[in-house]
């Protein structure tokens, strides 16, 4: 596959080189020993270590690693196998998971492509996410995956070079991700159904009210066609006082919540919550369709 990768300097294509990539300007831009690449621009951090933190990531890793959530990367690859129906085998396909943690969905997904139904395509993974905690975790996943330290807000990728982009329990840039994504393209789009851990949130707050429907279809109403959601419930018991512990560090809770409610939260050695999770398929409208062309 060509060079799908963007200098964030200059804004030229991106090649790999041993050490990592340059472009033709030679911006260089060196891999980390672990096997990805930071391409934050330093005058670009808005602070010194942006994104998730170790311990958030650390706890992350641990509760996925439990298979509790299992079911929502097969809703996740399922919704991918969709948009794949369809094409001939070997024909070349680009993902990006924009706002990838510790790898956790990308990795499941490449695992079940490879084992799936479907035809043998040519695939390429890549993982982008603000933190390079996280990022450092997720190639320790596979390392064959493009890993990267990016923010969403300035995708390091060529206009139209990916056909799907997911993008699951993150924050979204909805016309950067259609600047990125070819003509066809797919956005998968995960969040929080009305009862989302409702069984936490009813200790955390005193009235629990259903999530709102997320913003995303009216914010993405001029780029994007949606196509499919899948609602995913179930209910979950948490069987320890770490599983529980873990789960709020994956959540916006850990940092809004008083010292008094974490108390409560800690004080817990068992949990039962529902999981309800929705996954949208969008298409990248064509540029005639979004009514004007498609610009950073
Ligand atoms: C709730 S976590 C979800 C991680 C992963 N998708 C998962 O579900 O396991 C949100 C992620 O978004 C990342 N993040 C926050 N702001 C970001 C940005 N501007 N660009 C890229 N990633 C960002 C955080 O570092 C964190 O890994
Ligand atoms: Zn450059």
């Amino acid at each position: 596959m060509t060079s799908i990768l963007q200098c964030p300097v200059c804004r030229g294509p991106l090649l790999e080189t041993p050490s990592g990539y340059q472009c033709a300007a030679l911006h260089c831009f060196d891999a980390a020993r672990q096997g990805y690449v930071n391409l934050v621009l330093a005058h670009n951090k808005h602070s010194k270590e942006p994104g998730d933190d170790p311990e958030m990531v650390i706890s992350r890793r641990r509760f996925l690693e439990l298979g509790y959530y299992n079911r929502i990367s097969d809703g996740i690859n399922e919704g991918v196998a969709s948009v794949l129906a369809g094409l001939a085998r070997d024909s070349e396909c680009s993902v990006l998971d924009a706002g990838c943690g510790e790898g956790f969905y990308l990795a499941r997904l490449k695992e079940a492509m490879a084992h799936g139904s479907g035809p043998q395509l040519v695939m390429e993974y890549h993982g982008v996410d603000v933190s390079k905690f996280a990022v450092r975790f997720a190639t320790q996943r596979d390392r064959s995956m493009g890993w990267f330290v990016a923010s969403i807000n300035d995708l390091p990728y060529l206009d139209a070079s990916l056909d799907i982009v997911l993008n699951v329990f993150s924050p979204a840039n909805i016309p950067e991700f259609a600047r990125i994504l070819k003509r066809s393209g797919s956005l998968i789009f995960v969040s929080p159904g009305p009862k989302h851990l409702n069984g936490l949130r009813e200790i955390i707050y005193p009235v629990t009210r259903e999530h709102a429907p997320p913003a995303i279809t009216e914010k993405a109403e001029a780029l994007f066609a949606p196509a499919t959601v899948a609602r995913i419930t179930y209910p979950l018991a948490l069987e320890s006082n770490q599983e529980i512990m873990d789960l709020l560090a994956m959540t916006p809770y850990y940092w809004n919540i008083d010292r008094a409610t974490k108390g409560k939260v800690a004080a817990l050695d068992r949990l039962e919550l529902d999981v309800d999770v929705e996954i949208r398929v969008f298409k990248k409208k064509s540029g005639d369709e979004a009514g004007k062309p498609i610009t950073r």
